[in-house]
């Protein structure tokens, strides 16, 4: 089942391309005047007004991409909640709310028991989810619907083709909202979706540079512990590398909003602790270089992901992951690849058990 491939999750992290692909092509439609989004009932979204998304692990960070990806294009204000938080706690509801799950599996207890509190308190709920028939697909049926992202199995308890399945479904929503509410125009929309189309050819390219992502592995991993710094989109994205890290190399990496450095973790910094600095123009670039700046003065070594032909970051970087040119769109994709990479090739070296981690299971069905 493997077939070339020694892990599971190194094949999950190569079929990137196509489960993105099979997740957006012939997904969302304009039929006359209205929008067809498959699997959800888009009369349902009509007077929603405001968006609380609940999920755990990878699909929390997922639901950070999508709070930005719908404030931006719709315009709608979006909460996430942590699913084991949301369902012990009162929050705030009211009947032009949708709540949204995030899940891989369908079957995480935390997000089923998030899910039915909002069922109970009258709530519209809408599922993005990869198991077919889940218990959270089959709660969300007969309400808004289910958006299925198409990744396939993914076998391996790390999670890497549902999160970046599960942005893909999030920006097909945020652009359903957008044309329902009239933020965007239907040729604004079909815009978007060709950029989207784009996405798995550009990710073929990162992944053919996992030689040079192996390299750098081999430079760090014998760290105790690392720190991934990222703003805007790119934030989100320095927690999920962290989570990647820590959960299948047994490394100790934080991720964190780069601007929060300096109200902490700054202390931690020196020459032991490699820091990954997650970069691009339009997320905090200016911002960010100084906050490389900051650790590099504190003798840290800085790793850092930016464009290709970023020449000044380049030359300020110890070592770098380096991306084709990508727009805010398609720029949380391509960005998860090499820090994918990165963990497995560091787990590799580690010699940690890749696909089964200690302690973990591939769907949490306890609290
Ligand atoms: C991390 C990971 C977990 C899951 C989390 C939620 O790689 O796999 O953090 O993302 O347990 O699982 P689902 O999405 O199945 O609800």
């Amino acid at each position: 089942e493997k077939g070339e491939y020694k892990h599971f999750l190194h094949k999950e992290i190569h079929e990137q391309p196509k489960a993105i692909a099979d997740t957006i092509l012939g997904r969302l439609k304009f039929k006359g005047q209205n929008i067809w989004l498959e699997g959800i009932d888009t009369q349902k979204l009509k007077a929603i007004n405001r968006v609380l998304i609940v999920a755990c692990g990878t699909s929390f960070h997922s639901a950070m991409i999508g709070k930005q990806i719908i404030e931006e294009k719709a315009k709608i204000p979006v909460e996430i909640e942590l699913a084991s938080e949301f369902r012990y706690r009162n929050c705030i509801l009211d009947k032009n709310t949708l709540v949204i799950g995030i899940s891989q599996s369908g079957e995480t207890a935390d997000t089923i028991g998030a899910l039915n509190s909002a069922k109970s308190r009258g709530m519209a709920l809408l599922a993005i989810c990869n198991a077919i028939d889940s218990a959270i697909a089959r709660l969300c049926e007969d309400d808004a619907g289910i958006f299925y992202t198409r990744a396939g199995p993914e076998i391996s308890v790390a999670s890497t083709k549902a999160f970046t399945t599960q942005v893909a479904a999030l920006h097909l929503l945020a652009l359903t909202f957008a044309y329902l509410n009239k933020s965007l125009h239907k040729g604004e929309i079909l815009k978007e979706i060709e950029k989207l189309k784009t996405i798995p050819k550009v990710i073929e390219s990162v992944l053919a540079c996992e030689k040079d992502i192996a390299k750098v592995a081999q430079n760090v991993a014998s760290a105790d512990h690392m720190l991934f710094l990222g703003r805007g989109i790119l934030y989100p994205i320095a927690l999920e590398g962290a989570l990647k890290m820590k959960e299948i190399s047994y490394l100790h990496a934080e991720g964190y909003a780069a601007g929060e450095m300096k109200h902490g973790p700054i202390a931690l910094i020196d020459e032991n602790m490699p820091v990954v600095v997650l970069a691009a123009k339009g997320q905090g670039y200016e911002k960010i270089v100084s906050n490389l700046e900051e650790v590099k003065a504190r003798n840290g070594r800085v790793l850092v992901l930016c464009d290709k032909n970023d020449k000044k970051l380049i030359k300020r970087s110890d070592m770098n992951f380096l991306l084709p040119f990508c727009d805010s769109t398609i720029l949380p994709f391509v960005a998860a690849i090499p820090l994918q990479l990165f963990a497995y090739h560091v787990a590799l070296i580690r010699g940690t058990d890749v696909d089964q981690p200690r302690n973990l299971a591939k769907s949490v069905t306890v609290e």
